[in-house]
């Protein structure tokens, strides 16, 4: 009884403690909710980084403030011009990937996405550079992307006008882009092997951002030991990765590094080159995590905004009829879309950047970590501070769009029809972390988008009035299963 009574009084003393130790760091932060111990102030927005939350949260304590990821203080930037200067002011400064235990368990700080340092340097640099190399952002890879945007035409073609859920042939045409320049190979519709890849790519896209999710970063003990979600998301990477070892093997024994092929031919080369150099990175786990980074930063994030962007032509037939009208006036039937014809199509490609902006997929980036001391928008950070760039509210900032919640291509267009960037379209992110693959992403929504439209007429299945456009919430947003019918033009 009397060991209990001071164990219960050492708890309640460390927390207390610990309680005023937190308000007392918080003193150097922007405002934010009260912070407790294990729980930090993640309590405020319910255990999950939504819309809403993260709209009350600014409401409440503007657009620079805190939130405590268990004794972690994170800076939450809201808003186009807080986000923009926050990552890109010091931009090296704020470089660094938050190093979690969930993201250690799926990562081991290896790869692209979630590494840091020389690693992240390095693997980043090598990723981008040969995927250049194999024609990202020039013909070499608009020839793979023209290739599955006519399987894609195929597919509906065959459908005859029936109503079919355009999601799977979607991110099959979308993953088979990466597949042909990192395996060499594409997969065909029916296979099984590629059903169990996807699968597995969705279960980690949802469980992050998931309230599970942060959970078992809060309660990493409980996570472990019980059977649950991180369970399934570790057991859906340790398929990808054995799946891609095998690729990995199956390369070695074709042994054609001389005249590399594709991304793990090169990614071999660079092995064998580097083998004595000091300090370098290349090696076999870091192959496997950068072709899973490659997979997961772009399959389901290009294939998702397809999907929106036929949703919405079903929405807005009016929209899907003017580009219609500008793909026949400039180009002929037979013509083979190609990235540079966006030049010749300022109106489709102003809906394309649209579709991009309204469907705002990526709500807030993977946090960020602070690599040394610095300054972020006048507040001086220690490292190892966590920062939550919200790109959403970017996308929808009142001050820089004129009507944010309409869908309306006129964002991205000039008086005279003209096509013009647009300063607050950050859905690509901004500074050293920005997205790499942003235009291998604009060429393939481009080309596919074009492709479908140039062939068919999307219309609502018969009897069918109104289309969900809500979204499904998780590290990206979805949109909710829907039919469609693509009826020959
Ligand atoms: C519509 C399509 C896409 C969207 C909306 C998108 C958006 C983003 C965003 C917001 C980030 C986070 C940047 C940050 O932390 O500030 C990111 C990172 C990343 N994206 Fe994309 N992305 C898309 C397509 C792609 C494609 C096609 C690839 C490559 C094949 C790709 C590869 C990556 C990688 C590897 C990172 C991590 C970069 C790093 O940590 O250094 N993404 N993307």
């Amino acid at each position: 009884m009397m060991i209990s009574a001071i164990l219960i009084s050492l708890v309640l003393f460390l927390l207390s403690a610990q309680f005023l130790n937190m308000q007392w760091k918080s003193r150097g932060f922007p405002p934010g909710p009260t912070p407790f111990p294990i729980i930090g102030s993640i309590w405020w927005i319910n255990f999950r980084a939504d819309h809403q939350s993260l709209k009350k949260l600014a409401k409440t304590y503007g657009n620079i403030c805190t939130l405590w990821l268990g004794h972690r203080p994170m800076m939450v930037l809201y808003g186009f011009q807080t986000v923009k200067n926050g990552l890109t002011n010091n931009s090296e400064d704020v470089s660094g990937r938050l190093q979690t235990y969930i993201f250690n368990k799926l990562a081991d700080g290896k790869g692209i996405l979630v590494s840091n340092g020389l690693i992240w340097k390095q693997q980043r640099h090598f990723g981008f550079g040969t995927l250049r190399k194999l024609g990202m952002g020039n013909k070499g890879m608009e020839r793979g992307i023209q290739t599955e945007a006519r399987y894609l035409v195929e597919f509906f073609r065959d459908k005859e006008g029936e109503a079919v859920d355009p999601s799977f042939p979607i991110v099959h045409a979308v993953s088979n882009v990466i597949c042909a320049v990192v395996f060499g190979h594409r997969f065909s519709l029916e296979d099984k092997t590629f059903h169990q890849l996807i699968e597995a790519f969705d279960y980690i896209v949802a469980f992050g951002n998931s309230r599970f999710y942060y959970m078992c970063e809060m309660l990493p003990w409980f996570a472990e030991h019980l059977p649950g979600p991180l369970q399934k998301a570790r057991f859906s990477r340790d398929f990808v990765c054995s799946f891609v070892r095998q690729e990995i093997k199956s390369h070695r024994e074709k042994g054609r590094i001389d005249e590399p092929e594709d991304f793990i031919d090169f990614y071999l080369k660079q092995l064998e080159k580097t083998k004595n150099v000091p300090n370098s990175t290349f090696d076999e786990d870091n192959m496997v995590q950068s072709v899973f980074d490659l997979f997961l930063g772009g399959s389901e994030t290009t294939a998702t905004t397809l999907r929106w962007a036929l949703l919405y032509m079903l929405v807005y037939p009016d929209i899907q009829d003017k580009v219609q009208k500008e793909l026949d006036a400039v180009l002929s039937p037979s013509h083979l879309i190609c990235y540079e014809d966006r030049k010749k199509l300022p109106y489709t490609n102003a809906v394309v950047h649209e579709i991009l902006r309204f469907s705002s997929i990526v709500l807030i980036t993977i946090p960020r970590e602070v690599v040394k001391d610095t300054t972020v928008l006048g507040y001086h950070v220690p490292k190892g501070t966590l920062i939550m760039a919200n790109v959403d509210s970017a996308l929808f900032d009142p001050d820089y769009w004129e009507t944010p919640h309409q869908f309306n291509p006129g964002h991205f267009l000039d008086k005279g029809g003209n096509f013009v960037t647009r300063e607050a379209f950050l859905a690509f992110s901004a500074g050293h972390r920005a997205c790499p693959g942003e235009t291998m992403a604009k060429m393939e929504l481009f080309i596919m988008f074009c492709s479908l439209l140039q062939k068919f007429k999307f219309t609502l299945p018969e009897g069918v009035k109104e289309i969900n456009t809500d979204f499904v919430f998780g590290s990206t947003m979805k949109p909710h299963p829907y039919k469609l019918c693509a009826v020959l033009r």
